[in-house]
């Protein structure tokens, strides 16, 4: 893949890089064809990083679609697919400490520990094997590229994040490769998740009764558990108690849905 890039790059080509993990939707079809709108050569790595799962039983369960991810990605146009193994991305242990807080300490970071120190592993390793222009990321893990954006300032990296806008399915639930772990059932249950958060966006009240609102009518749901809700300012994540404190303000979830259970992150811009 480093000589090809390499070759491109000579011939003054612009590359893209999507990274990802694989079990691959039309949420990762999106970011490829804006990679693939934007730049000469779009590469998409299809990697399933263990350094970032703090639960081995998440990994384990995590969706492997490699076939059907690379039928997608041609009709996408991508033209590189790197989906290397464990041991060429890792030939030694990782040792390698990342450190942004508060950024990648609250809210998946509190729950997660050590998941950002892997997303930032693996990433600052994708960026050293294929030295992209762009890389793109999706936005409905926003606290991820918040954190890969602090990494990049950090080591003063050569690529632009390109955040790209969380696709929905149609009824509203956040598309995700965890989706496919869902049951029919729970995915009727999990669409209550966005619905109360659009909700929350024209109730007009405080930032503490909006939180309320929204923990408790996702909690009365059976079979839905809030784990956090943060209404936070969109750039250091920090929480705001008023919506006066930023300019930029977004409510950040995590709900686990049905008997496994599921985890799913979403949120929703208030200002
Ligand atoms: O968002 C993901 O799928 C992963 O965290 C990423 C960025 C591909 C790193 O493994």
């Amino acid at each position: 893949m480093r000589q090809h890039l390499d070759a491109c790059r000579q011939k003054g080509q612009r590359i893209g890089l999507v990274p990802t993990m694989g079990a691959l939707h039309a949420g990762h079809a999106s970011l490829v064809r804006r990679s693939v709108a934007e730049n000469d050569v779009t590469v998409v790595s299809v990697f399933l990083n263990p350094t970032q799962f703090n639960d081995k039983s998440d990994l384990e369960r995590y969706p492997r679609t490699l076939e059907a991810d690379c039928a997608l990605l041609e009709q996408c146009g991508a033209q590189v697919v790197f989906a290397p193994s464990v041991e060429e991305v890792y030939p030694e242990p990782d040792m390698r400490v990342f450190s942004y807080p508060p950024t990648d300490s609250v809210m998946e970071g509190a729950f997660r520990p050590g998941h950002f120190n892997g997303v930032c592993q693996v990433v600052s390793k994708l960026f050293m094997f294929a030295e992209p222009d762009r890389a793109y990321f999706g936005e409905k893990d926003f606290q991820q590229i918040a954190v890969i954006r602090r990494m990049v300032e950090d080591l003063e990296l050569p690529v632009e994040i390109v955040p790209c806008p969380v696709i929905r399915e149609e009824s509203g639930l956040a598309m995700s490769s965890r989706n496919t772990l869902l049951t029919p059932e729970e995915r009727v249950l999990a669409a209550n998740i966005y619905r109360i958060l659009h909700e929350s966006t024209m109730l007009h009240q405080s930032v503490g009764a909006t939180h309320d609102y929204v923990v408790q009518a996702i909690d009365a749901i059976d079979g839905l558990q809030v784990q956090y809700y943060n209404i936070v300012d969109g750039k250091t994540l920090a929480d705001v108690s008023s919506w006066d404190e930023a300019d930029d303000i977004v409510g950040c979830i995590t709900v686990f849905c049905g008997h496994t259970p599921i985890r799913l992150i979403d949120h929703i811009r208030y200002k």
